[in-house]
């Protein structure tokens, strides 16, 4: 079959590979769609692991049910792209997202499960979850990116009148914003680097005012509009500056929810942070029930996850979308791949 790989710093070339068999009951997806997440953007910046076939966020139709057995051939899926123990302590509470061994055999995360840049991949059997006729294949693509930013929004605790910073407005942190706004926020702002994609973002509903971080100012400019700083700040960039403008922004007794994945070790103004007595709250993944959640909201139209999607590309066009999502310039939020 056809897939994609990771051969180096910035190149990602097609290759053909042997299609994958169903092990220890997993099941076999012919992959109808696949979306281009932020974290793949880190391993394309990064060049590593070398060979990795990327794609985390899924939808396809069954071609293996293997253990399965309330599956059949052609049920549309998708899937959680991850590989959680189910005995430890946090399998068992619900928490998967602390498992040690979540990442370990991730789909499209490892180099021992690949991802959807293919025509098809394998799914560990409880991972896969059928999809209601509603649901489009190009809409659960975005099932897990909204479950991402679901479980950044639960974690912040989101009151009714809370003031909200979402720092960053790629797909996560715009769907933060969604998630804030049904959660009783009523200042949405968002502070970009990309204007482009910082006014798009306006136009969506969620985001009442835009800030520019290349503005000198900008920090002060923000605490002035949010009258001395926001209750809830979500930074879903993954740099220093960004956690930065994070702790700068927020105010005093406040929460700062870190999605981002900022993967070298960050230099950030602690003293802010120490003086405002500010919380400070990681934010990895989401959990199974948040996961189903999102595909609940996306049926029942709760969210409307399709008009992040610009533009559907085949295999051969991966490369150059890779550039395009880095180059800091493009409007384009979501570019989806159907192999
Ligand atoms: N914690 C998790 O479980 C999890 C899951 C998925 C993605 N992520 C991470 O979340 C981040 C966002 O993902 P995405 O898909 O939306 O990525 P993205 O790259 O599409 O969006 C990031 C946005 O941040 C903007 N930006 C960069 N530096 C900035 C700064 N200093 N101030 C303001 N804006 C700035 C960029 O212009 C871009 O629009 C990535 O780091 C990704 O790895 C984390
Ligand atoms: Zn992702
Ligand atoms: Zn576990």
């Amino acid at each position: 079959m056809k897939c994609v790989k990771l051969k180096g710093v910035r190149d990602l070339q097609i290759a053909t590979i042997k299609k994958p068999v169903s092990v220890d009951g997993s099941v076999i997806i012919r992959v109808k769609a696949c979306g281009i997440c932020g974290s793949d953007l880190h391993y394309f910046e990064g060049g590593a692991p070398l060979e990795l076939i990327l794609g985390h966020e899924f939808s396809g139709v069954v071609v293996d049910p293997g253990s399965r057995k309330d599956l059949k051939v052609g049920d549309r899926v998708t899937g959680l792209p991850i590989s959680p123990c189910m005995k430890c302590e946090a399998c068992r509470t619900g928490n998967v997202q602390y498992c040690p061994e979540t990442w370990t055999n991730g789909v499209g995360l490892s180099l021992t499960n690949s991802g959807g840049y293919a025509e098809y991949l394998s799914c560990r059997a409880d991972m896969v979850k059928k999809l209601p006729d509603k649901v489009t294949f190009y809409g659960a693509t975005l099932v897990e990116p909204s479950a991402v930013s679901l479980h950044a929004t639960n974690l912040a605790k989101i009151n009714v009148g809370d003031k909200v910073l979402i720092i960053g407005g790629g797909i996560i942190g715009l769907m933060a914003a969604e998630f804030a706004r049904l959660n009783g926020a009523t200042y949405i702002a968002l502070m970009e680097t990309n204007l482009k994609r910082g006014k798009k973002a306006l136009r969506y509903g969620s985001v009442q005012e835009l800030f520019n971080a290349n503005d000198k100012e900008v920090i002060n400019k923000a605490l002035k509009k949010s009258n001395g700083g926001f209750d809830k700040v979500i930074e879903c960039c993954g740099n220093q500056y960004a956690v930065s403008e994070a702790i700068m922004t927020v105010k005093p007794g406040g929460t700062v929810v870190l999605v981002g994945v900022a993967t070298g070790n960050i230099s950030i103004p602690v003293v802010a942070g120490v003086m405002k007595e500010i919380n400070m709250q990681g934010a990895i993944a989401y959990t199974e029930k948040e996961f189903e959640t999102c595909i609940e909201l996306i049926e029942k139209k709760v969210i409307n996850v399709e008009k992040y999607i610009d533009s559907k590309i085949g295999l051969d066009k991966v490369q150059d979308a890779f550039v395009d999502l880095t180059s800091g310039k493009t409007d384009n939020i979501k570019i989806v791949i159907k192999p």
